[in-house]
């Protein structure tokens, strides 16, 4: 976690020094854009891969490449090795009690439509309230808004205030015997914000209800363990942490997954199949119908060692710098707004230019060679909270540098020369 406010000085200097050098891990910044050196600002959107994850996907395909829990071969069993293997890294990252509660999918928006099916369909009836806060991406707002329409629930919406941040009293006041499950964002995308999940959920457990965490933006910046969170859910994809696109996780409490009916059918889902009933695999296979993405759930494990490398508290260190870095000289341009200022803050900056459409802004940076996300980031409400139509947005990650800061720096005083 990370504060645009003040150092926190967590991180060990061989830490620090062990961070610096690891921007050669990754093959792709080395590249000009433009004829300029990429600075690749653009990691909430999905970050770059180090040549471990690449060679970990290339060695699979190379020589393990088969289909897994199927074959009695000598590549299937070691295709299912690995990527079993794989389930228990994935455990041990979010420190999960058991290996029965990690669900592999195709990333974050899955995992959450996944706990709207299936959980949504078992636990909520016509009458009750699904709560999600004002700064959730449409991906954990618009599958319960189909659950809500199919059923006749009600989606309640958590408050944040102009730093976006959420109003945690208005959330007490919201909790009701109503409400089946809160879904809720670690750190949010467009604004950076880090909400505080341990206390959302000890409030929503008081009243005996579960809580979903939508971790895409949290798990590359803050260490995760859902045990400590005490969440129900907890959904993230590979690609915004250095793994492959196309994969992700769903961590489920065993209590819940046991219970909640199957969200697809078909092959390895199954015990047995007859026409006239089906019964259903154990945990977790009941969620994974169909032959999965394999390769990239390889690709998710290098990303994890390559994660436990680093140490993701030195990670943070140095994100939280950049962030008090950018934050600091950004402010120095005339007519710059920050959108989002909580205190508890991810390495994401997202900001207006007066005058300037933030759509005008991204196509002047990248002749700079400076790529940045301009939009709505998938987050329109959120908009519509700051009275903007679009952001532009630089996220970091734990390859980027100062020079690169003072890079984007200077190519927004080139949007003013053109634009202002
Ligand atoms: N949700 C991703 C982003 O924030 C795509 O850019």
């Amino acid at each position: 976690m990370t504060t645009a406010s003040a150092p926190t000085g967590v991180a060990s200097f061989h830490d620090i020094l062990r961070i610096a050098g690891c921007r050669h891990h990754f093959p792709l910044l080395r590249q000009l854009v433009n004829g300029k050196p990429l600075v690749y600002f653009d990691n909430a959107a999905t970050s770059q891969k180090p040549q471990v994850v690449i060679d970990a996907m290339v060695r699979y395909y190379e020589t393990e490449n088969s289909n897994i829990h199927r074959g009695v071969h000598y590549l299937s069993e070691r295709a299912t090795q690995a990527y079993e293997g794989v389930r228990t890294k994935v455990r041990d990252f979010m420190h999960a009690e058991d290996q029965r509660e990690i669900v592999f999918v195709r990333g974050a928006t899955e995992a959450i439509n996944l706990v709207a099916h299936s959980f949504g369909r078992r636990y909520v009836h016509a009458g009750d309230e699904i709560l999600v806060s004002e700064m959730e991406h449409h991906s954990n707002i618009v599958p319960w808004q189909i659950l809500c329409e199919e059923l006749g629930a009600t989606l309640k919406v958590i408050p944040m205030n102009d730093r976006g941040e959420l109003l945690v009293e208005e959330y007490e006041r919201l909790l009701s015997e109503k409400t089946k499950i809160v879904a809720v964002t670690h750190v949010s995308n467009a604004l950076g914000t880090v909400n505080p999940i341990k206390e959302l959920v000890a409030r929503a457990h008081a009243r005996g209800i579960p809580v979903l965490v939508d971790g895409a933006q949290a798990v590359p910046h803050i260490r995760v363990d859902v045990q400590d969170l005490d969440c129900d859910f907890y959904a993230f994809s590979a690609h915004k942490m250095f793994g492959p696109t196309g994969v992700g996780v769903l961590y489920g409490k065993r209590k819940w997954l046991e219970e909640m009916p199957p969200y697809q059918g078909g092959g390895d889902m199954i015990k047995s199949v007859t026409f006239e009933k089906t019964t259903y695999n154990d945990l977790p296979y009941k969620f994974e119908a169909g032959t999965p993405n394999i390769g990239g759930g390889i690709g998710l494990g290098a990303a994890i060692d390559y994660l436990h490398e680093i140490d993701l508290n030195a990670i943070q260190q140095l994100e939280h710098d950049l962030l008090f870095y950018a934050t600091e000289k950004i402010l120095t341009i005339p007519g710059v707004r920050i959108i989002g200022t909580a205190q508890q803050k991810a390495g994401v900056l997202s900001f207006t230019m007066q005058g300037i459409h933030p759509h005008d802004i991204g196509p002047i940076l990248d002749l700079e060679g400076v790529a940045i996300r301009t939009g709505h980031h998938c987050a329109q409400p959120v908009m519509k909270h700051f009275g903007v139509p679009a952001t532009a947005r630089a996220s970091f990650a734990l390859y980027n540098t100062k020079e690169e800061v003072d890079a984007f720096i200077k190519a927004l005083h080139k949007v003013i020369e053109v634009l202002g």
